[in-house]
């Protein structure tokens, strides 16, 4: 297979799909990982420490336009398996099967993805524009260093307007059902056929689906209500 047809045949495009999509789940787990420090009920030290660990140092900046990368990769590959497969669909089924053909999460992958991406973009205004080119205010840990304090951003982003918390809890949601299908399409598209393992990445897709988004979900929801300290 060249270069060429990895990005244009449509096993080529599966293939970017899943491999970009297993790298952005992995980003997801360091991701809702590293939040859950807003847990810890002290006023955000372990949180903004770990936010300064990953903003400081090479080996997550240079993930970081890995990331970057994989996301547009990601997206651009999306956009053209759903035109080529609304292409191919051109003529409507005689009769529709609804979810007893597939899921209807499976079937509305780019609407949830365009969600996702809506999300996204409000989401790098709301900090990661702010943490790399604006500016955000500075606190000093319990061992003398100065950080961004990211976690005071998010508690005036999230306790400030109930209409954030609401959009990011949609985000939320439709990254959920993404994943329900995303998931264990990556896998599968790597190569796992067998029936036992197909079964068994199908469990492990629907636990990730929703713990995941659950605890990303749970972090603007319990910093509008005050729970976190
Ligand atoms: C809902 C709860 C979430 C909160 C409170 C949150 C918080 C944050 C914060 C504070 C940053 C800036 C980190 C820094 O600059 O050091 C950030 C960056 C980022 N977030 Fe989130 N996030 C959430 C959910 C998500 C979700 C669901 C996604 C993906 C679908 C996501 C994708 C990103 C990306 C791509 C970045 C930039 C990554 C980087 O520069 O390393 N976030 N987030």
């Amino acid at each position: 297979m060249t270069w060429k047809q990895v990005f244009t045949s449509s096993v080529g495009q599966k293939l970017t799909m899943g491999l970009s999509g297993i790298f952005l789940i992995l980003f997801l787990i360091v991701h809702a990982g590293l939040n859950a420090c807003i847990w810890a009920m002290d006023g955000g030290v372990m949180f903004n420490r770990a936010a300064h660990f990953m903003g400081d140092n090479v080996v997550p900046r240079v993930l970081e336009i890995g990331l970057f990368v994989f996301i547009l990769l990601h997206i651009i590959q999306g956009l053209m398996l759903e035109a080529s497969n609304r292409s191919k669909r051109g003529t409507p089924y005689a009769v529709s099967y609804g979810n007893r053909g597939s899921k209807w999460y499976s079937r509305s992958m780019g609407l949830l993805g365009t969600i996702i991406l809506l999300f996204l973009v409000v989401h790098m205004v709301h900090f990661w524009i702010p943490s790399r080119f604006t500016g955000v205010a500075e606190t000093t840990l319990p061992n003398g260093v100065e950080v961004h304090d990211l976690f005071s951003l998010m508690m005036a982003t999230f306790q400030e307007n109930i209409g954030v918390v609401i959009l990011y809890v949609i985000g939320c949601i439709s990254l959920a059902y993404h994943l329900a299908h995303g998931f264990q399409s990556a896998f599968r598209t790597m190569g796992v056929h067998n029936k036992r393992y197909v079964a068994m990445l199908k469990a492990i897709g629907y636990g990730f689906s929703v713990i995941v988004p659950l605890a990303f979900a749970m972090m603007p929801i319990s910093m509008y209500f005050g729970w976190v300290k």
